[in-house]
């Protein structure tokens, strides 16, 4: 037919075009890599998350950040590190514009913990390097995450969230003090590292 003769789509292709059949087998193997890519990658997430408890926090607790002061978990006298019938620790902080409380806080080596923080104000970050912890800290929430030290040392807990202009100033200490050790500190000595000297 006559129309078929002119229809460009029809006509063969001129020198130097790609056939479509070795695109499609040029896409074919384009396809392959990158699904293998992405179960690679997936696979990689799947394992750290497992393998070093590397997850996003998925506490959901709510709390009145006007009243933290007044009555409850986060009145003044239970933050620090509280330690647990079952040999676990707790730590407890507030973050606010621009300091943890309390600023340093000890736990022992080689035992479950426990952080559990909330904000007073506006939402922070509570980070420790070279660790799985690693959260926002968001007001009317309470973050919790759960960590181990295999290690004594003190770890530097650098605010990581932009909160303001003083920001880069908000950091507090984690220290990690051999079990024994820790069994003999006072509660006040918990919450303040440099008695500890
Ligand atoms: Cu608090 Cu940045």
């Amino acid at each position: 037919m006559a129309e078929s003769s002119t229809n460009p789509l029809a006509a063969p292709l001129p020198d130097g075009i790609v056939p479509a059949e070795v695109i499609a087998r040029t896409e074919k193997r384009w396809i392959k890599m990158m699904a293998s890519m992405l179960l690679i990658m997936l696979v990689v997430i799947v394992a750290t998350g497992i393998a070093g408890a590397l997850h996003p926090p998925s506490n959901v607790e709510v709390i009145d950040p006007m009243t933290l002061h007044l009555r409850g978990e986060f009145v003044e006298s239970n933050l620090g590190t509280a330690a647990e019938p079952d040999g676990s620790v707790t730590v407890r902080l507030i973050a606010q514009q621009y300091e943890f409380v309390p600023r340093c806080v000890t736990v022992p080596a080689g035992t479950p913990v426990v952080f559990r923080l909330t904000s007073a104000d506006v939402v922070h970050g509570f980070l420790l390097p070279d660790t799985n912890v690693n959260t926002m800290v968001v007001p009317g929430f309470v973050a919790e995450v759960r960590t181990r030290f295999a290690n004594e040392g003190e770890y530097a807990m650098p605010c990581h969230e932009y909160c303001g202009l003083g920001h880069h100033a908000m950091w507090a200490h984690v220290r990690v003090v051999p079990k024994k050790r820790f069994a003999n500190l006072s509660a006040v000595e918990r919450i303040n590292c440099d008695s500890q000297q």
